[in-house]
């Protein structure tokens, strides 16, 4: 049996195999992901309408706490939705996709206990902001987030000291039974660490509700993809109302959601409508990664800006 980090204090990846033949240079996970927007907006008379980025990450453990990762296939193409809902919302086949680039370095993700600590990229390759944003955003999916002393059933209500200001969240554990067979067989299975290991058994649910109408304060997260397809005129003002995020865990299948609803408004503060935005990543494979990994010659750390799971305790 080997074992890696998969997500670095959280999640390991044991592959069923005595022998490293093939897999000297480590693993590497590949990932799927998409950030869709639905918006039902007053000019479009209520009806919804979406765009939709989607996009592979590919990582790499280079040290027990940083991960290499690198986004490939980035696109945008609008969404055919029915209702102003997650749900039925799948890309429209009278769309081509287009190009969505927010970078095609190399970036890595230093994790603490708590979560995501920071980025580093090589100094030559140092993001924008605006890409930075995006690949905190994106990588707060693998934020998990749980606190030692949680059990399992956990619930609690508490308040958190956001960026927005104090929030209100409510947070749960759940453990579910799944027939893994019916899901199909890997040739790997996930084994929850550290804080998460009393957990090991069935699937691991943890659901993280925020709201936001209690909050002090407001600022305006956002995925890059606000403007881009025209849904939305630019220099709307976002005010987040709910965040949902959902980890999902078993023995072979990781999951990480997010679920935010907004209200937007004009800079008269006129409202203009409201906004969904559902990012997802999943685990979707596991392969011998092909060459050896060096660190980055001359490092460019930048900060861990978002972290979705982090949470302070009553
Ligand atoms: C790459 O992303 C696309 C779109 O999300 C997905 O259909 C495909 O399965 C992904 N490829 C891999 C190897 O994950
Ligand atoms: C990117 O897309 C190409 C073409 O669809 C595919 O062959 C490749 O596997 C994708 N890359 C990743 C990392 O999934
Ligand atoms: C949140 O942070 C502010 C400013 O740093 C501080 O005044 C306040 O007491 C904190 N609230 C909680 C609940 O920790
Ligand atoms: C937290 O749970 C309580 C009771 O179930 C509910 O009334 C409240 O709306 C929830 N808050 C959030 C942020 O989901
Ligand atoms: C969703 O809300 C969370 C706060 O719960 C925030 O950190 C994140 O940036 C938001 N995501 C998007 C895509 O707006």
């Amino acid at each position: 049996m080997m074992q890696f980090q998969l997500i670095p204090f959280v999640l390991a990846a044991l592959l069923n195999r005595t022998e490293n033949n093939g897999w000297e240079h480590g693993p590497e996970y590949e990932f799927s992901g998409f950030l869709k927007m639905i918006t039902s907006l007053e000019k479009d008379m209520g009806t919804a309408l979406g765009t939709g980025v989607y996009f592979n990450l590919t990582c790499r453990p280079r040290e027990p706490d940083v991960l290499r990762c690198q986004l490939s296939n980035t696109t945008i193409t609008r969404l055919r939705v029915q209702a102003f809902s997650i749900d039925p919302a799948e890309t429209d086949p009278n769309d081509t996709p287009r190009v969505f680039s927010i970078t095609k370095s190399p970036f890595e993700i230093k994790f603490n206990e708590r979560g995501i600590e920071s980025f580093i990229t090589e100094r030559k390759d140092a993001p924008i902001p605006w890409s930075i944003n995006e690949i905190g955003l994106i990588a707060s999916q693998l934020s998990v987030g749980i606190d030692s002393s949680d059990e399992l059933g956990s619930s609690y209500k508490s308040v958190e000291n956001f960026t927005m200001g104090e929030c209100d969240f409510n947070y749960t554990i759940t453990r579910q039974t799944i027939d893994e067979d019916s899901r199909g067989t890997r040739d790997f299975s996930l084994s929850p660490l550290g804080k998460l290991e009393k957990f090991s058994g069935e699937s691991i649910i943890v659901t993280k509700e925020r709201d936001f109408d209690g909050c002090s304060r407001c600022f305006e997260p956002f995925f890059g993809s606000r403007y881009t397809l025209g849904l939305l005129l630019r220099d709307v003002i976002t005010k987040l109302k709910t965040s949902t995020s959902r980890i999902f865990i078993s023995k072979q299948h990781f999951t990480s959601e997010t679920v935010n609803e907004s209200e937007v408004f004009d800079t008269n503060r006129k409202m203009l409508g409201k906004i969904l935005d559902h990012m997802k990543l999943t685990l979707k494979s596991i392969s011998p990664a092909e060459e050896k990994l060096s660190p980055f010659s001359e490092p460019f750390v930048f900060g861990g800006l978002v972290d979705i799971a982090r949470m302070a305790k009553p």
